[in-house]
C-alpha cells in the first residue's frame, strides 16, 4: 500500500458521552493503526465527550485493560469535553452513538468545516450501527466496543488513504 496523505494533514476527533470508555478506545486504536501505516506525522487524533463528568481523568480501567490485552495503550489519555471550536479544528468528528451525534449537532456552528457522522459508518459489519455504551454493563461490553472500534478504525483509515490518493 502506498504511503498516502503524504503532504496533507488530517485531524480526527472521536466522541462519546464520558470520554472515558469508547472514544479514548477509538483514539488509542486509531492512533496505533495510523502509526503502523507510517502516517503519524500526517494524522492528528484526539477524543472528547459530549458530557463534562470526567474532564481530566484517565480512561476507565476496564477499557484500559481490554485494550492492553490487544496491545493498545490508553493510560496516558485524559478526558476532555467536545466544544464548538472542534468543528473548525477537526476534519472528521466521529460519534460512537446517535445520542452523541445529536449532542454534537446541538453545538455545531452553522459554518462548521468538519464532516460529522457515526464511527460505525466506516464499519465492515452490518449488525451494529452504534458502539453500545459499556459503562453500566459487564466486561463483555468492553470487548464488543473494542471489536467494533478496531473494525471501523481500519475502514476509516483505508478510506482516508483512498481519498488522499485520489
Ligand atoms: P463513554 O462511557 O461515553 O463510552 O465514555 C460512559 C462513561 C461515563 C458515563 C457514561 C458513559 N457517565 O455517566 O459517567
Amino acid at each position: 500500500m502506498s504511503i498516502a496523505l503524504q503532504n496533507r494533514s488530517i485531524s480526527v476527533l472521536f466522541v462519546c458521552l464520558g470520554n472515558i470508555c469508547r472514544s479514548p478506545t477509538a483514539h488509542g486504536v486509531f492512533q496505533q493503526h495510523v502509526a503502523l501505516r507510517g502516517l503519524s506525522r500526517h494524522v492528528h487524533v484526539e477524543s472528547a465527550g459530549t458530557g463534562a463528568y470526567h474532564i481530566g481523568t484517565a480512561p476507565d480501567h476496564r477499557s484500559v485493560k481490554v485494550a492492553a490485552g490487544r496491545g493498545y495503550d490508553l493510560k496516558g489519555l485524559r478526558a476532555q469535553k467536545a466544544v464548538p471550536e472542534d468543528f473548525y479544528r477537526f476534519d472528521y468528528i466521529l460519534a460512537m452513538d446517535n445520542d452523541n451525534l445529536a449532542k454534537l449537532r446541538d453545538i455545531e456552528p452553522t459554518d462548521s468545516t468538519a464532516t460529522v457522522q457515526l464511527l460505525l459508518d466506516f464499519s465492515s459489519q452490518q449488525q451494529f450501527t452504534e458502539v453500545p455504551d459499556p459503562y453500566y454493563g459487564g466486561a463483555r461490553g468492553f470487548d464488543l466496543a473494542l471489536d467494533l472500534i478496531e473494525d471501523a478504525s481500519t475502514g476509516l483509515l483505508d478510506l482516508l488513504q483512498q481519498r488522499a490518493d485520489g
